[in-house]
This record gives structure tokens, C-alpha cells and sequence, in this order.
């Protein structure tokens, strides 16, 4: 039996005019009802993990695509586009591939050749199919005072590294769109540590095409709106397109460690609606350098949120609930 209600509009068809709209899925959404919803309402999608480091290159040279590939057939034969997430990051990357045989750190030689052949290899399986790749994620530092995040990658390589990145994967593939990714970057000490990075690079001629805001919020961040719209605007004023890569909406703020709401209430229901609301007016508003928006997920059904950043606590951070319905944050959406 179908889940979906042939009355409800259609994500995708409402935004035809504005911007793609997508979904982060994993292989097993391509069927039963999440199947349905992405049919109806995505028309471009984004692997939640398949194409992470460790999933594509678990040992050194050897590349596995069966879980990315068989999301991308999917993408392909309904006539969605595909994001690539991630290239380089520190998280979901196996120690290998900054250890020698011994078990000492490899040279920075090295590791800038095992970069540069990660993304050729990559890049190269997925080309023509893969249109926009986030090259590097995470790189800004949430400590104040402080540009990178301290990784292997920077240990190892040194600052250079996110531009090396961004090079090799311009060579590899020169007609996918390049991204750089980061979460909170709307805030105002994150943006502007990140705005005077992409500045940096951008005048040294670094390939980079746009800036992804992943938008894992929450609904009582009360600084959102304006934060938002000061960040698209300032990331626009470098020329960048901006993407919306991983967007989900927590019925808790970060600090709030609570284990003992078991279903949502009306009230945080409506709360959220008006947050998805404001914000999709928004997105609207900036049309012309807001070229995607992925939800990171499809329904409350399973979310990362279940187990971030409170281990096995149900979050519903999304536009359909447990069930599969649209909440009122969709209708809220789709109403304008
Ligand atoms: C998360 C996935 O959703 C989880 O399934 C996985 O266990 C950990 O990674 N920022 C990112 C994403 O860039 O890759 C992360 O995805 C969520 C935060």
C-alpha cells in the first residue's frame, strides 16, 4: 500500500522555480516508504556515508563503490542529481592513511600523494554523475582564536592542505562544482574565521565554487534568522554559490542533555514548523546564489540526531514524522 497522499504538493515541483531540493539517504531508503517520499519531493540526493573516505578507500588502493554506486544508479534513473560527500575530513577516514607500514606518520609527501590519488580515484569513478563534491569538510575550528581544526591532515601536510585538496579535485573532474563544508557556519565567530579562509584562497586562485552551510540546528536558537542571512550574504559577496547540504532542525539545543521526552509535543511541533517556515522564506528570498537544499535524512523515522549529540535519544528533526506523514513543518514549507 502507498504511503503517499496523492493531495500533498510536491516538494520538488513547489521549488521548481527557487532551487533542487534533496535528500542525505542510505542504501536501503531506495526502497519501501522512504522510496515514495524521495520519488515524490527530492530531485537531488546526497550519500548520509557511502562515499566518505572509509567507505571508498577502506585500505590503501583498494576502492569499494558497491553502497555509493547503487544510490547514485538510483539518483540517475529518476533523474536526480547527486552530491559527493566527503573528500577530506577528519572524521569517517581509517588511520591508514596517515600511517606507515610501521606504524609512524607518513611524510607529508606521502600523504599529499594519497590525497591526490583519493580524489582522482574517486572523483574519476563518479564523474558525469556526481555534479557538486564537498572537497574538504570541517576544516574551521569552533575555538575561538584558533583558524583549522586541528587534524592529521593540517598535523601532517600543514594549511596548504585544503587548497591541494581543492586543486586535485579540479584536475580530476574540472566540471563537477567544488564546496567547502562546515557546520555553524552561519554563526558570526565561525563565519567570519571561515570568510577570511575562502577570501585567502580565493585570491590565491584556488578553485572553490561554493560554500555548503550544513544547517544542523536546533529550534530554540533564537539568533538563526539574522545569523543565516548575514552569512549568505557575506559568502555571496566572495562570488561563492551557496548549498544548504545537510539541513535538520533538533527539538534540542545542543546543551540540552534530556533522555526523558519520549514523543514531541504540539507546542515543540508548532515551534518548528515556524523555524522551517522562516527559514525556507528566507532561502527564497536568496534564490539566485542558493543553488540546493538537502535535508540531512527523510523522516523522523531514523535520524543521526537519534544518536547526536545524546547516544540513543529520539530526535525529530525532520519534515516527515516517524510514520512517514508530513509534519506541519512540510506544510508550512510548501505554503507561501
Ligand atoms: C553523520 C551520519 O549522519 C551518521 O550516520 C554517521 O554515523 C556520522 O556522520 N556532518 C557531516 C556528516 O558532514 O557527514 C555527518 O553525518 C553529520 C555531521
Amino acid at each position: 500500500m502507498s504511503i503517499i497522499n496523492k493531495n500533498i504538493i510536491s516538494l520538488r515541483d513547489k521549488y521548481k522555480d527557487y532551487f533542487p531540493i534533496g535528500a542525505a539517504i542510505r542504501p536501503d531508503d531506495i526502497n519501501g516508504p522512504h522510496k515514495e517520499i524521495l520519488l515524490k519531493h527530492y530531485n537531488v540526493l546526497v550519500a548520509e556515508n557511502h562515499m566518505k573516505f572509509e567507505s571508498t578507500q577502506p585500505k590503501e588502493n583498494e576502492f569499494t563503490y558497491e553502497a555509493g554506486d547503487k544510490i547514485v544508479d538510483f539518483a540517475m534513473d529518476n533523474n536526480m542529481k547527486m552530491r559527493g560527500h566527503t573528500l577530506i575530513w577528519h572524521n569517517q577516514t581509517t588511520e591508514w592513511v596517515f600511517l606507515d607500514n610501521q606504524g609512524d606518520k607518513v611524510s607529508r609527501e606521502v600523504l599529499l600523494e594519497r590525497m591526490k590519488n583519493h580524489i582522482t580515484e574517486v572523483m574519476n569513478h563518479y564523474k558525469g554523475r556526481v555534479y557538486a563534491w564537498d572537497v574538504v569538510n570541517e576544516a574551521i575550528e569552533d575555538i575561538e582564536d584558533k583558524q583549522l581544526r586541528t587534524t592529521e591532515w593540517l598535523d601532517i601536510i600543514g594549511e596548504d592542505y585544503i587548497e591541494k585538496a581543492f586543486q586535485y579535485a579540479r584536475e580530476a573532474d574540472p566540471e563537477a562544482l567544488l564546496f567547502y563544508n562546515d557546520y555553524n557556519n552561519e554563526q558570526p565567530k565561525k563565519l567570519e574565521k571561515t570568510y577570511e579562509l575562502l577570501k585567502k584562497l580565493l585570491e590565491q586562485g584556488v578553485p572553490i565554487d561554493g560554500v555548503g552551510i550544513q544547517a544542523h540546528w536546533d529550534i530554540n536558537d533564537v539568533h538563526l534568522f539574522d545569523n543565516l542571512r548575514n552569512a549568505i550574504e557575506k559568502y555571496a559577496s566572495l562570488g561563492l554559490q551557496i548549498q544548504i547540504t545537510e539541513m535538520d532542525i533538533s527539538m534540542f539545543s545542543f546543551e540540552d542533555k534530556r533522555k526523558d521526552i519520549i514523543k514531541p509535543t504540539k507546542e515543540m511541533l508548532e515551534k518548528q514548523a515556524r523555524v522551517y517556515e522562516k527559514v525556507f522564506s528566507i532561502f527564497r528570498e536568496y534564490k539566485n546564489v542558493i543553488t540546493a537544499v538537502l535535508f540531512w535524512g527523510i523522516s523522523d523515522e531514523k535520524t543521526w540526531k537519534d544518536n547526536f549529540p545524546v547516544k540513543n535519544r529520539k530526535d525529530w528533526p525532520l519534515i516527515f514524522d516517524e510514520n512517514h506523514k508530513e509534519k506541519l513543518s512540510f506544510t508550512k514549507i510548501v505554503e507561501f
